[in-house]
């Protein structure tokens, strides 16, 4: 998306009723009523959005909220360890078209390595691996087949892997063994994005408080960054100049890893 002309995209975000996710839906519909929500990046009206998660409570919700505010928003709920390709799908039907995925749906199962069960390995590789390398696939040959803005630019996918995508955590191996393979998938996929002027960028956040940790002691909550924390430098990204793509962001808290 051009800084100097905003021509109304079309933007998914999956794991959008909590967390990151619901974050980044929040920081884009502020771009939408007029506000650059970090100050840093143009406003961006007539900013559509389709929204997806699997429970469709949230999504209701947000969609109300953000409707409410005038933005216009849509929402697809569904899991997408069952329907990888349902998220785009509804974003064509909808809009006609996709100028950026945000990727933020994604699950863990945290205990020791002779803990996790074949069950556990396939929970996080249905959802982290196979439905992001299949939903990823349909966004990126929906954004191929549009015609290129200034710059060259088609499209841009969002990713939210994790610091773990490169470092080791115990009662992670699971979820590291997903997070690597996400890294991998991505550092290849820019390989094709250069071509054909798709630009992807990895998000790998350290310790954030959301949905996912539970419950939390306070002294270990104030060490951790928010969601909103991560939303904004994903949102400020999409404003970038088309002739640069930025690749990789690492956001870890102040004070390091908990
Ligand atoms: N929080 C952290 O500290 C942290 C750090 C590094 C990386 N990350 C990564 O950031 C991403 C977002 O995490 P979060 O902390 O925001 O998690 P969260 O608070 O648990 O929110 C996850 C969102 O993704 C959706 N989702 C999960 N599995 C799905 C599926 N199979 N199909 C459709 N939607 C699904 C959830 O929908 P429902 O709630 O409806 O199930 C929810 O809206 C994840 O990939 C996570 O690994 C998080």
């Amino acid at each position: 998306m051009p800084e100097k002309e905003t021509p109304s995209p079309v933007i998914l975000v999956t794991g959008a009723g909590k967390g990151i996710g619901r974050a980044v839906a929040e920081a884009l519909a502020a771009r939408a009523r007029g506000r650059a929500a970090s100050g840093t990046g143009p406003a961006a009206p007539g900013v559509k959005l389709l929204l997806a998660a699997r429970t469709q409570s949230d999504l209701a919700a947000l969609q109300a909220e953000l409707q409410g505010d005038g933005v216009d928003c849509a929402i697809a709920a569904g899991d997408l360890a069952e329907r990888p390709l349902q998220p785009v799908e509804a974003c064509l039907e909808r809009f006609g078209r996709i100028d950026a995925l945000i990727h933020c749906a994604g699950v863990g199962r945290f205990k020791d390595f002779l803990e996790q069960t074949p069950e556990d390995l396939e929970f996080t590789v249905r959802t982290n691996i196979t439905a992001t390398f299949l939903l990823l696939q349909r966004a990126y040959a929906a954004m191929k087949a549009q015609t290129p803005g200034e710059g060259g630019m088609r499209g841009q996918i969002q990713v939210v892997t994790s610091i773990a995508a490169d470092q080791p955590f115990p009662q992670s191996s699971t979820y590291c063994m997903s997070k690597y393979a996400q890294r991998g998938l991505l550092d290849v996929m820019k390989l094709y994005g250069r071509q054909d002027g798709i630009r992807i960028l990895e998000v790998r956040p350290g310790a954030t408080y959301t949905p996912m940790w539970g419950e939390m002691p306070p002294d270990q909550v104030v060490r951790m960054m928010t969601a909103e924390d991560i939303a904004q430098p994903m949102v400020d990204a999409l404003w970038l100049s088309p002739r640069a793509a930025l690749e990789h962001i690492t956001l870890r808290p102040l004070h390091g890893d908990l």
